[in-house]
């Protein structure tokens, strides 16, 4: 008798380095759906745009069979400090709609592009300081997307590069979707959160007397307010919004430069036209996403295409396979930056992407920039990072001599 495999047999086989083929067979082969009801895969962009909108799944880990078991194994302490740091990424109405609602103002359209001279600014600077051979994560994207939050937050210059520690570290955490983490991972995560609210406790102390024009006051204010965010909410969304802004665009700015570097008529095309730029940002999204795959809780027993899963089971999204769906993209794996069609790699529903304008404004300004100065590059060192659920290069070294100096 075969046994039917487990949601770790069939995401544990996941290749960092090309997922692909998996999600193309996954996508090929329909919905798949555990016999005994406790997880399905899905895989189609109607099928997971549904999931993402529906009321009856829950963003909730604590309405998780998996993640009760895994509370179980853990200490009293353990699990309080788990607790304080719930982010509204993982809640359901009504608190993530309280808590979404108090930075979301941050992160509109037209708030955004009011950062446009900012984000060139950096750009150049980090590009004409750039060494040769040029390292395109380690120059580029990693601290361009962390330098643009902190700068929002109020984080002072000098501490940039621990947040970008603590970041890499607890982006891991979004991994244990798939699996537990080692013990040491475990340790390095738990010392990363109490460092990273340690900090900013402090920073928050000194906004209290102190106000300046930037979200840390603007949430400390609320703060103050009494009943519209708690001290560890606070402390918890500032997180949300370094993590979530931080890891996704280095790889969407990553992933798009490994689309220039395979097209000439790409890059002369996104030089020159900033429609282009825009529309190469939407393809790598939808072709190589950051965030590969999100999940979701049925709040009770449910019928799913492909079968039914019990309240409490898991039920994973594969974004990356919808962004390469016939039905919903004709011709999917040509990269097309005139393609209106949607796409899930920013999820959709209640949930979606705060900070999708910022994210797709830092991307389009960074990969016109690059595609501006690229002479005839060439990839010699590509390397992923060991996380399958945000998906990206951890070094990308050009040839000498790659970058047009300005
Ligand atoms: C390419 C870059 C990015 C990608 C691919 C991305 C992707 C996503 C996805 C897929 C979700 C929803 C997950 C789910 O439904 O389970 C999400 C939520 C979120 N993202 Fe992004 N993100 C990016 C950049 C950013 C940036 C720059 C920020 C802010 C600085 C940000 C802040 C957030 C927040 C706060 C949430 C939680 C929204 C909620 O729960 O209501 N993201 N992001």
């Amino acid at each position: 008798m075969t046994t039917a495999p487990s949601m770790d047999d069939m995401l544990g086989a996941v290749d960092v380095v090309d997922p692909y083929p998996l999600w193309q067979s996954l996508l090929d082969g329909g919905p798949l759906v555990a016999p005994d009801g406790s997880f399905a895969l899905l895989s189609s962009h109607e099928h997971c745009d549904a999931v993402l909108r529906s009321p009856g799944f829950s963003s909730d880990r604590r309405n998780s069979t998996r993640w009760q078991a895994v509370l179980a194994a853990m200490s009293e302490a353990d699990r309080a400090r788990l607790e304080r740091q719930r982010s509204f990424l993982f809640l359901d109405p009504p608190d993530h709609t309280r808590l979404r609602r108090l930075v979301s103002k941050a992160f509109t359209p037209r708030t955004v592009e009011r950062l446009v001279p900012l984000v060139e600014d950096l750009t150049t600077g980090m590009l004409d300081r750039a060494e040769d051979p040029l390292e395109v994560v380690g120059e580029l994207a990693y601290p361009l997307p962390v330098t643009v939050i902190s700068r929002m937050l109020g984080v002072p210059e000098q501490d940039h590069v621990r947040f970008a520690g603590w970041s890499e570290v607890l982006a891991k955490s979004l991994d244990d979707t798939l699996s537990a983490a080692d013990a040491e991972e475990v340790r390095l995560r738990r010392r990363a959160v109490d460092d990273f609210r340690a900090y900013f406790t402090e920073l928050c102390a000194q906004r209290r007397t102190n106000p300046q024009d930037d979200l840390l006051t603007a949430l400390v204010e609320a703060e103050d307010d009494g009943d519209r965010l708690s001290t560890d909410e606070l402390l918890s969304t500032a997180m949300l919004l370094l993590i979530a802004g931080h890891e996704t665009t280095v790889n969407l700015i990553a992933n798009g430069t490994l689309a220039l570097l395979r097209d000439e008529q790409l890059r002369t095309q996104v030089a020159a036209d900033p429609a282009s730029a825009a529309g190469l940002v939407e393809e790598v999204l939808r072709l190589d996403p950051p965030v590969q795959m999100t999940m979701r809780i049925p709040l009770a027993d449910v019928e799913v295409p492909g079968g039914r899963v019990h309240a409490g089971g898991t039920v994973v999204l594969l974004l990356a396979a919808a962004g390469r769906d016939p039905a919903q993209h004709a011709d999917p794996l040509r990269l097309d930056v005139s393609r209106t069609t949607a796409h899930l790699a920013l999820s959709a529903g209640p949930h979606y992407c705060l900070g999708a304008p910022l994210a797709r404004l830092e991307a389009r300004i960074a990969l016109t920039a690059l595609a501006r100065r690229l002479v005839d590059p060439e990839l010699v060192e590509p390397s992923y990072r060991p996380n399958r659920v945000l998906r990206g290069p951890e070094r990308l070294v050009l040839a000498a001599g790659a970058l047009r100096r300005n």
